[in-house]
């Protein structure tokens, strides 16, 4: 097959204007925090319609873009989806969990109560696709975790970029979640991304706010 190409063309920054725009990407992003108690103000689909777009722009395995994101706004579901959630989430921290990872969770002060699932504008569902189906033939993919990872990344960006608060959601197991949404066996619950703006009496552990520092993180050579 011949390899078609289209010339790229990105204008090249004064490197005074790139160092302003990362300071400026950074100081905005490290203001990002999980939140758990949000407010029910709606939020318009244009919105959450641009953050799967920029989702759907990531880098992915061979751009077979391994991903399908369903968004909750229909009440009947998120409460389907938050019986289902805590059933699972009571299990975790009752029977499941072993006491390493309790204790670890311990400074974030989270339970099996999910009740954000309930309140919060939107959910969007983030499924993996381990392979694709196209004219009843499977399309392996590659590279899934990491492309969907990257993805998801993206789409928390954006949204916080437009003003939005967040949960990243994992109740464990998620399986229910193919059966209330009427997904196919192919796609793997991969997060829940809980969004709206935060509740006037919201409140985050201070623990969240504790990042490691640029030496613990990196390494320059
Ligand atoms: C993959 C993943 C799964 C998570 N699952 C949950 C969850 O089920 N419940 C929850 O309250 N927070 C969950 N979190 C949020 C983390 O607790 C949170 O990101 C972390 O404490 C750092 O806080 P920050 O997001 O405010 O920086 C999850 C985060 C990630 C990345």
């Amino acid at each position: 097959m011949k390899l078609k190409e289209i010339k790229f063309i990105k204008k090249r920054l004064p490197i005074n204007e790139i160092k302003k725009k990362s300071k400026e990407f950074y100081n905005l992003i490290k203001t990002r925090r999980s939140i758990r108690k949000f407010d029910n103000l709606k939020i318009e689909d244009e919105i959450i319609k641009n953050a799967v777009l920029s989702a759907g722009s990531a880098p992915n395995g061979a751009n077979l873009q391994p991903w399908h994101f369903v968004i909750i706004k229909d009440i009947d579901i998120k409460k389907k989806i938050r019986k289902a959630a805590e059933k699972e989430e009571r299990n975790f921290y009752n029977n499941k969990a072993p006491k390493e990872w309790l204790d670890a969770l311990k400074p974030l002060g989270t339970d099996s109560n999910k009740e954000f699932l309930e309140i919060a504008p939107i959910i969007i569902a983030i499924f993996e696709k381990k392979y694709s189906v196209k004219k009843n033939k499977k399309i392996k993919n590659y590279y899934v975790k990491e492309s969907v990872g990257i993805a998801t990344g993206i789409l928390i960006s954006c949204l916080h970029f437009s003003g939005l608060c967040m949960l990243t959601h994992t109740p464990s197991p998620m399986h229910f979640l193919n059966e209330i949404l009427k997904r196919p066996k192919n796609e793997k619950p991969f997060l829940l991304l809980v969004i709206g703006h935060s509740h006037k009496n919201c409140k985050i552990p201070k623990f969240a706010t504790e990042k490691k520092k640029i030496n613990e993180i990196s390494t320059w050579i």
